[in-house]
Formats: C-alpha cells, structure tokens, sequence
C-alpha cells in the first residue's frame, strides 16, 4: 500500500519559500500543490523550478483548496500574521519562517489562533537542530553545565546591508538585524536555557550607514538607502522570570574588526559557545576548554523541513513551537520598546 502524501502549499515563493520546496520536493511522501505570491515573477520562477499546477497571485485563494494539510509561509515579516492566522483558520498546520511576526502582540495572536483551531504552529527556527546546539543540549540535559545563569548573542556585520528583498523597511521588516538576524542566536540560546519567560527588557538601536548612499566597500553595494528605516545596530539585556539574563549585539554595519555569528552560554559549573564549538570547565584542578573531537555533518534546515512533516503525520508536537517563538517575539519587542523610550520595559 502507498502510503498518503502530505499535501503542502507555499505563500510566498521568494528565497526561502523556494529553499522550502527544494527539501520538501526531495521527500516521497510530500507533495507540492500550490504556491501564491504577490509577484508574477517569483510564482513563475517556481513553476518553472518546481512544476506547481495551482499558482496564485493572492494567497486567498490558495487556501480554499480543501486538501492541502500543511502551509508554509516564507512572505517578508510584515506578511506573516494574517497569512498564518488565515492558514490556520482554514484548518491548515503551519511552519511561519522567522522571525514569526512584527510584534509580540502579532505573535500572541497567531499562537492564540493555532491554540483554538488546534492546528500545528511551527517556527521556522533551525540552529536549535545544529550538531552544535545538540552537543550543548545534551550537556544541559545531564548537568555539566549546572544552572544557565547568563547567554551572549552576537550576530555582528562589519557591513552586510541587505540590497535585495526589504530587509531594510521598518514597515515591512519590523526592524532591522536584530529581528533579522539577532533572532537566530536568541532562539538557539534561549531554547538552551529552557526557554524562560523574559520579564524585562533594556535596549539601544542606532542608524548611522543604511540611510546614506551605499559605499564601495560593502560586499553588497547598493542598497535602497532612501528607504532605510530600520537600525544599523542594536543592543539589548533580558531578565527571565527565573533570574537569568541574556545579552544581544546585532549589526548590519559595525566597525568592528570582524563579524560574529555565536553564543555563549555561561552556567554555574560550565560554559559553552557556538561558533567555534567549545566548552569551558574546570578539571582536574584546571581550567579547560573542551573541543569537539567530532561532530556529525547534520543540515539543521533539513531536520527542520522534515520536522515539520512529520509533527503534521503523527500529530507530535512540534520542537519549534509557536509558544517558543512568542517568548522570542517578546524578547525582540522588548528591546526594541525599550530603545524608543529610552528605559527599562517590563515584558508581559
Ligand atoms: N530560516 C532562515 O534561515 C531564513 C533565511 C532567509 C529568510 N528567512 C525569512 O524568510 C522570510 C522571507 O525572506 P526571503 O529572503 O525569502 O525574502 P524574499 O524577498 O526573497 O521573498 C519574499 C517573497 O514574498 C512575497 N510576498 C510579499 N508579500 C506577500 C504576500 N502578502 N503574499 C504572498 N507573497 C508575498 C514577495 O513577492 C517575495 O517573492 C523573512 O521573514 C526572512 O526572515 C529565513
């Protein structure tokens, strides 16, 4: 007996939409049904790429086809509440790409919605699956570290300013790389830390590059510098309900001797960082720093797209849920609150 396929829809058909597909359609028990995006360009191209027979230009419509079960929504941040809430009213599950929404309030909603139509809500985030992020679980899970007291975030540019897309568009974006990139180095290090709940939030954002003309020097020239509206820079401190505190620098543009993608994380009997792998100690009245002596190859956005297909098959709940990305939300919202107003916000 052939077993049934998943049947998946796409709102979205941009870069992440079509790397979306790419996994999806190497699977033998998924099948690709429809894409809608606003642009005829972009829902041509997967057609062409990915033979869809359903394509749309509103996302709408895509949803009335009765036997799709799963969505995933790859639109820019500003486009992912209503698509999500809509998918999941129309009794869709749905993996809504990072960051989940704009604010925290969007978010609220959406969790809300997948709660109350008891569909999947699923977070696009996948650096919780890398072999990295495993290691540091697995030592969390047995103790080595002892309690997490404190996470450092660092998704630092020199200068990566987007020129594609509307990455840098307040309106469409929500903000600029701390929703953009600082979220991945959240998620991971948050997840760690067992996903507490953010009680305040203190915060600076700066522009001071983006909203020039584009300089020679960038690896990725000519930006839309007269619509820069989002920050260049951005620093932020969160307190959890359960006493730890976590840190977080993103940039675009910084001048800085090189960029950052990593975490720390420092507990009471360890610590342990992302990028390069490795954990600190104390050993035999030492202190060491332990290197991976292997690690296996794994694709973390593999896992994810699989993932997801597989909570939809068997109902399991999802490793990336939407509650997860709520407290992620907050924590970006908070921070960004607390750069408007120049003070400490209390979080929910
Ligand atoms: N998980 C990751 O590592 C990762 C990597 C890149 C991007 N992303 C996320 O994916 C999202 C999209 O990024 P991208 O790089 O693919 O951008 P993109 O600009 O390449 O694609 C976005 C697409 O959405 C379409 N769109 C806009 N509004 C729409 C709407 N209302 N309905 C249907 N389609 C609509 C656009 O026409 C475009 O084709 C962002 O939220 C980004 O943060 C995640």
């Amino acid at each position: 007996m052939t077993k049934k396929k998943t049947r998946v829809g796409f709102i979205g058909g941009g870069a992440i939409s079509r790397t979306h597909m790419q996994y999806l359609s190497k699977m033998d028990d998924v099948e690709l049904v429809a894409v809608a995006d606003i642009s005829e360009k972009a829902v041509e191209q997967c057609s062409k790429e990915f033979g869809f027979s359903n394509c749309f230009r509103d996302y709408r419509e895509l949803l009335k086809i009765k036997d799709i079960q799963a969505v995933t929504v790859g639109t820019p941040n500003h486009a992912h509440h209503q698509p999500t809430i809509d998918a999941l009213n129309a009794g869709k599950d749905v993996l809504v790409e990072k960051p989940m929404a704009m604010t925290a309030e969007q978010a609220q909603e959406m969790v809300q919605a997948a709660r109350k139509r008891r569909r999947l809500l699923v977070i696009g985030f996948q650096y919780r699956f890398s072999p990295v992020a495993r290691m540091l679980k697995r030592g969390i899970d047995q103790g080595f570290f002892g309690n997490i007291l404190y996470a450092r975030c660092q998704t630092l540019r020199r200068r990566g300013i987007p020129n594609w897309g509307v990455f840098g568009r307040k309106d469409r974006q929500g903000g600029g790389p701390l929703i953009d990139i600082g979220v991945h180095m959240i998620e991971v290090a948050h997840y760690l830390m067992g996903a507490p709940k953010p009680i305040a939030a203190y915060g600076s954002t700066y522009t001071y590059l983006g909203n020039t003309p584009s300089d020679t020097v960038s690896p990725w020239p000519h930006w839309d510098y007269k619509t820069y509206t989002v920050e260049d820079l951005a620093v932020g401190l969160v307190r959890f309900a359960n006493g730890a505190t976590l840190s977080v620098e993103a940039s675009f543009a910084a001048h800085i001797g090189k960029g950052e993608f990593t975490f720390t994380l420092m507990g009471e009997k360890a610590g342990g960082q992302f990028d390069p792998p490795m954990m600190f100690t104390d050993e035999a009245g030492t202190m060491v720093n332990l290197i991976p002596d292997y690690l296996p190859n794994d694709d973390p956005f593999g896992y994810k797209m699989r993932h997801f297909i597989e909570c939809v098959q068997t109902r399991a709940p999802s490793e990336a849920p939407g509650e997860h990305g709520l407290l992620v939300q907050q924590i970006l919202s908070g921070i960004y609150r607390s750069a408007e107003t120049g003070r400490e916000v209390r979080i929910g």
